[in-house]
């Protein structure tokens, strides 16, 4: 009964030049390991389901890249939105589509973009929060123990029972600011959401009723369209007049049944150039360096710039320098928020 939903929709604007509209990050090697992060996702899963009950919502743009990077999927396995609404309706598209193929499905929904070093850890409290989904109706989240005030993330306080590994969540922030988040770090009381759900479809579809109706009444309305010829009609209009809001907004945030299970699987978002930083290997000096570079007095940068072509940098401290596909950004690393300002202003200038 257990299915896997991986959100692969999103334009990785944070990464900006090196992620790009028309070939996002998780479609990149970014780690340099032969395969791109989608690839690495599908294949955590490989003790967890059957390769067949694995669906990845993406974009239409991005058909052909999820064709070429996963071949063995099936056309009824890759949902296309028309255009990104963010993770609600990815959500909802997907939990209609998939209750009507198994009402009883236990869920997992995951992002393509993150890494999870251990592997046999991550197999085993997946398969945890899964018997636990299958028994109850609860939503359950993955809780990492954080180490820095990131208001990138969702914080999670929960209620500390020692009898139970999964725990009853008390409160959930999603992006707060930063004095929020030093509070929350501070406190120590508080974990992250790792953004990876485990759910019964019918636990999920029962939160969307209540707490976005507007959001499962647009997918609700095509149900028997689902996995037929007709499906990809009516998504064209269904995303047409959807809202547009993540998945911690609309639910996690209000609902009273979230779970969450403290998972210690070497997990990061590589969400932004410095978690990039934070996870690579540095030089004598604290530069993480990936290109033809040629370093003096600088210390504490990330440069991922074109093989062909030789960079050199004198006296730079804690900088992002990228370049990508045309594009060259030169950052503070402590401003790294302002690369969504960036994108913005880069697309106005067309
Ligand atoms: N199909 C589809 N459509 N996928 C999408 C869309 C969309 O419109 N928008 C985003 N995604 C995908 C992204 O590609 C990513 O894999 C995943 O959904 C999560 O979206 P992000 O945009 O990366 O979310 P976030 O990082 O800001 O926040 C979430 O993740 C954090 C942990 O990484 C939240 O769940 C936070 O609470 C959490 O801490
Ligand atoms: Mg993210």
């Amino acid at each position: 009964n257990t299915y896997v939903v991986i959100m692969a929709g999103g334009i990785g604007s944070r990464f900006w030049p090196y992620s790009r509209t028309n070939y996002p990050k998780q479609f990149h090697d970014v780690l340099g390991i032969g395969q791109s992060m989608l690839q690495t996702t599908v294949q955590r899963f490989a003790g967890i389901c059957p390769p067949e009950n694995l669906f990845v919502v993406t974009n239409r743009d991005y058909e052909a890249l999820v064709k070429e990077q996963l071949p063995e999927f099936s056309d009824n396995q890759i949902l296309l939105e028309p255009v990104g609404r963010n993770t609600a309706p990815c959500i909802a598209y997907a939990s209609y589509k998939i209750a009507q193929l198994n009402p009883k499905a236990n869920l997992v929904v995951t992002p393509a973009d993150h890494v999870v070093l251990k592997q046999d850890v991550f197999t085993e409290v997946v398969n945890d929060a899964l018997a636990a989904a299958d028994k109850d109706d609860v939503l359950i989240t993955l809780g990492i123990t954080p180490s820095r005030p990131d208001t990138g993330f969702g914080y999670i306080q929960y209620i500390d029972d020692e009898q139970s590994k999964i725990k009853k969540v008390k409160t959930f922030t999603e992006k707060p600011n930063l004095e929020l988040a030093k509070m929350f770090l501070e406190s120590g009381d508080f974990v992250w959401n790792s953004g990876i759900f485990i759910w019964n479809v019918q636990s999920i579809l029962r939160a969307f009723h209540q707490y976005l109706p507007e959001v499962s009444e647009v997918f609700e309305e095509g149900i028997k369209t689902y996995n037929t010829p007709q499906e990809h009609n009516f998504i064209t209009r269904a995303y047409s007049h959807c809202r547009n809001i993540s998945i911690d907004y609309g639910i996690m945030e209000k609902v009273d049944n979230v779970y969450v299970l403290l998972a210690d699987i070497g997990w990061s978002d590589l969400g932004t150039w410095n978690s990039l930083y934070t996870i690579n290997e540095k030089d004598g000096n604290g530069n993480v360096i990936d290109g033809n570079v040629m370093l003096y007095d600088t210390t504490g940068c990330i440069v991922k710039t074109p093989k062909n072509r030789l960079v050199v940098l004198q006296g730079m401290q804690d900088f992002i320098v990228a370049e990508h596909d045309n594009v060259l950004m030169i950052c503070r690393r402590e401003e790294e928020q302002k690369v969504k300002d960036f994108v913005a202003d880069a697309k106005s200038r067309k």
